[in-house]
């Protein structure tokens, strides 16, 4: 299964919350999970993170990602 995305997504997360990011790619709601994962061909499930700050971060969307959730650059090194 191929990643629709290429590129990270920024999204504004609340310190304390619980987030839940899309490693599968067929989520209708990226980069975070609405669950797609379980009637799918596909063994990725979701990964939750708590962040410590309230900021905007970049979430990883291509699923290549060293450092899941969020975008480690490794997106740019892949062929489009
Ligand atoms: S979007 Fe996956 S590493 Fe950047």
């Amino acid at each position: 299964m191929t990643q629709k995305y290429n590129a990270p997504m920024k999204i504004d997360v609340t310190a304390g919350e619980t987030y839940s990011w899309c490693s599968c790619g067929l989520s209708g709601e990226m980069p975070l999970c609405d669950g797609t994962h379980k009637t799918a061909e596909t063994d990725k499930r979701s990964l939750k993170f708590v962040p410590e700050e309230t900021k905007t971060v970049y979430l990883c969307a291509c699923g290549k990602t060293g450092n899941a959730p969020y975008c480690d650059g490794t997106h740019s090194k892949l062929l489009s």
